[in-house]
């Protein structure tokens, strides 16, 4: 399938750019870059930098600036998954195919491998490698804090992370997704928007694509945790019942998750229809996150 092949290569790409961003283990503090490279240059599957580099090749953007904004953006989620994994949050010990970087690593550690990488990401960005133009660079930082912060990908943790006292009905679980996970796959696409010059009316189409897609992959992580192939998958599975955490699949049940997956992916499509044919590869990646096992 060609969109196989293409985020193959995307992924590639990208770790071969982090792995030139990010120092090279040396110095007294050589293990905070070696636990930032255990994390970022494992085999993720690089969703997110294959979607601005996708959706920026919808406006024929700049090869060049697309790979080191999908590096920053991998950078900023490889962090929430450092620290998401760690003790105090989700507590688990398989990440990529590899022991956490708490675990291999110790916490303090961990702590720090995902501030670094955090920080890095902002510097790609700032670069004037990354863009010619300080205006787009300054729209693109912007709009990462904005997505990565209180309101978005953090507070969306923090509301994943309260007691279980707190009221957890769809509504609540649907606006603690779009902020977790939504906000970062939204800025995927928004980025080579931003990148690319695209209209009010591109923009829009995107912007519905990424909010029905970003929810659909949740869902499809959460359907994972419950029923999915830990080897395959390579991240510890079943910790969200065991933690009593509500998610989709608690509120809907299986089937209903798997239900809702396909609705949003169909919406999502649709949305991909202002693009006409230009957006085959990103048609075909929804398919791929309908029926991921991994
Ligand atoms: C896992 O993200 C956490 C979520 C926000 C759903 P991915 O499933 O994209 O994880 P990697 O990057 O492939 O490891
Ligand atoms: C985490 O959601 C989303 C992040 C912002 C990291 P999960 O806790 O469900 O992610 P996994 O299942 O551990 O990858
Ligand atoms: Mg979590
Ligand atoms: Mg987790
Ligand atoms: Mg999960």
């Amino acid at each position: 399938m060609e969109f196989e092949k293409r985020l193959t290569e995307i992924a590639d790409r990208v770790t071969v750019a982090l792995d030139q961003l990010i120092p090279p283990a040396q110095g007294p503090e050589a293990d905070l870059l070696r636990a930032m490279r255990h994390a970022a240059l494992a085999n993720g599957k690089r969703m997110r930098p294959f979607y601005v580099i996708e959706t920026g090749a919808l406006f024929e953007a700049d090869d060049k600036t697309l790979l080191r904004t999908a590096a920053a953006l991998e950078c900023v989620h490889t962090y929430s998954l450092v620290h998401d994994d760690l003790p105090c949050m989700d507590d688990d010990d398989l990440r990529r195919g590899q022991p956490t970087v708490h675990k291999a690593f110790g916490e303090a550690t961990a702590v720090l491998a995902g501030d670094a990488l955090l920080t890095l990401a902002f510097k790609i960005l700032a670069s004037d490698e990354t863009h010619p133009d300080p205006n787009v660079r300054l729209r693109l930082i912007e709009r990462l804090a904005d997505a990565s912060g209180a309101r978005g990908m953090v507070g969306g943790q923090m509301i994943d992370m309260l007691e279980d006292d707190s009221p957890r009905d769809l509504n609540t679980i649907t606006r603690m997704q779009r902020m977790k996970t939504g906000a970062l796959i939204s800025y995927s696409v928004e980025a080579a928007g931003i990148i690319g010059g695209a209209s009010e009316n591109a923009r829009q189409a995107l912007a519905g694509f990424a909010q029905d897609l970003g929810l659909a992959y949740q869902i499809a992580d959460d359907l994972l945790d419950a029923t999915g192939d830990q080897a395959v998958v390579g991240k510890t599975l079943r910790s969200d019942a065991a933690a009593g955490k509500a998610n989709f699949v608690t509120i809907l049940g299986i089937n209903g998750a798997r239900e809702r997956v396909r609705l949003l992916a169909a919406q999502a499509k649709q949305h991909l229809a202002f693009f006409h044919e230009r957006a085959h590869i990103l048609l075909q990646s929804v398919d791929y996150v309908l029926d991921r096992t991994r």
